[in-house]
């Protein structure tokens, strides 16, 4: 039996997941992230709005301890995925960040960049034309109507070493920006989900023969480069965690094709890289890694990067199953749709108050922020 179906088997109450705790550096009020969550809710050039201003203020006020933007693109070429995306490729764009770290910091909460470069899956850029990746090959699946897509993704170019140089940088100088125009308190590199450095850790979308592709060591390569110069751009002004997964955004059950020796290598290159805190998400977070095997992928990290601090998403809006995740000793518990549902989630957890169902509605006909997400923000029975 895993660790998680053990804990799971013990009465779960919610007061761990609402006691401070220390994530690194970072000192949490509790132990309820938001997760990172795509909203495309900015102005074409970028810039956050109002909108989302009082979007991230509202899950501040309704109690969670970290709050995960949404994916932030690093460059002006080719890291941009979607259209009214925000980004912190440019210095203004960064700035207008500070009010809104700003608030959530003022209602207790700690705020965190995701730094994210589409590759591939890019499917709106206002600077390019076309997309790049590890190798030409196409994408899987289809590209997400809500986020403005339609039909398949088109081929990719194969990405250039100076272009893979370019990658690096924008990373860097994002984090940099993240840290010193837009008051952000950690950084998370977006490491998941189909994107580009996921794009290269996969053996079926990286098919490179330089030294940016071979076997699972040689693939992490481009994932190690960041984490080391984004450390470097942020010198130590705020922990730098990274986002895995072995699911993407369009192949939800994809698997790492070397199963737990994978997970090894992975997990031991992140924690030698000196990253501050792994975030691991599955689509269903508690299920067993791979078959024959009964860990799950957040048991695989904390045993392969045993001092590396630990956030786990994926289906958690299941309280039992949230605290069952803290039992075995996972450090944070990320929620997505349930905090969409509940952006006063940790509120209401504290008067015993019931859940509110997530309803797939607030993601269509596309996903930006909608007028009812905000009116719950203000409701009596919310913040
Ligand atoms: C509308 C939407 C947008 C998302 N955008 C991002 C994103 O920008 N970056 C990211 O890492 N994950 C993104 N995700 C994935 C979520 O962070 C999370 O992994 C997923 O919703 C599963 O968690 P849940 O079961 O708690 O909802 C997004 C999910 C949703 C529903």
């Amino acid at each position: 039996m895993s660790a998680v179906a053990h804990a799971l088997l013990n009465t779960p109450t919610p007061s761990a997941l609402l006691s401070p705790h220390a994530l690194g550096q970072l000192r949490l009020r509790n132990r309820l992230a938001v997760a990172p969550m795509t909203r495309v809710t900015a102005t074409p050039e970028g810039l956050p709005t109002g909108t989302m201003a009082r979007y991230y203020e509202g899950f501040a006020k309704g109690g969670f301890g970290l709050l995960i933007s949404e994916g932030l693109y690093t460059d002006t070429a080719f890291a941009q995925g979607y259209l009214n995306q925000p980004g912190l490729a440019e210095d203004g764009q960064a700035s207008a960040w500070a009010p809104i770290t700003a608030a959530a910091q003022a209602n207790g909460a700690r705020i965190v960049a995701q730094l994210m470069h589409a590759g591939a899956l890019s499917q709106g850029n206002r600077f390019r034309a076309h997309a790049v990746a590890p190798s030409a090959i196409q994408p899987k699946g289809q590209q997400m109507a809500f986020y403005y897509g339609q039909g398949a993704y088109e081929l990719p170019r194969q990405i250039t070493e100076e272009e893979i140089e370019d990658v690096i940088v924008g990373f860097a100088k994002s984090a940099r920006r993240a840290v010193t125009l837009a008051g952000f308190d950690a950084i998370e590199i977006h490491g998941a989900n189909g994107y580009l450095l996921d794009q290269f850790l996969t053996s079926t979308t990286n098919q490179r023969t330089d030294r940016w592709g071979g076997g699972v060591s040689e693939r992490m390569r481009l994932l190690v480069a960041v984490i080391q110069r984004v450390k470097q751009a942020v010198a130590g002004r705020a922990p730098v965690g990274i986002r895995i997964s072995q699911g993407k955004v369009n192949d939800f059950h994809a698997k790492w094709s070397g199963g737990e020796s994978d997970a090894e290598v992975v997990f031991a290159a992140l924690a030698d890289a000196g990253v501050d805190y792994l975030h691991i998400t599955e689509f269903q977070a508690w299920q067993p890694a791979f078959e024959y095997n009964s860990a799950t992928l957040a048991e695989l990290a904390r045993r392969y990067a045993p001092a590396v601090p630990l956030i786990v998403n994926g289906g958690l809006h299941d309280i039992g199953r949230a605290s069952a995740m803290l039992d075995w000793g996972v450090d944070l518990v990320a929620m997505g749709r349930g905090a969409l549902a509940n952006p006063d989630m940790p509120r209401l957890l504290q008067r015993g108050m019931s859940l509110r169902e997530f309803d797939t509605a607030i993601l269509g006909p596309i996903a930006d922020i909608k007028q009812s997400e905000l009116a719950l923000r203000s409701h009596p029975n919310g913040v």
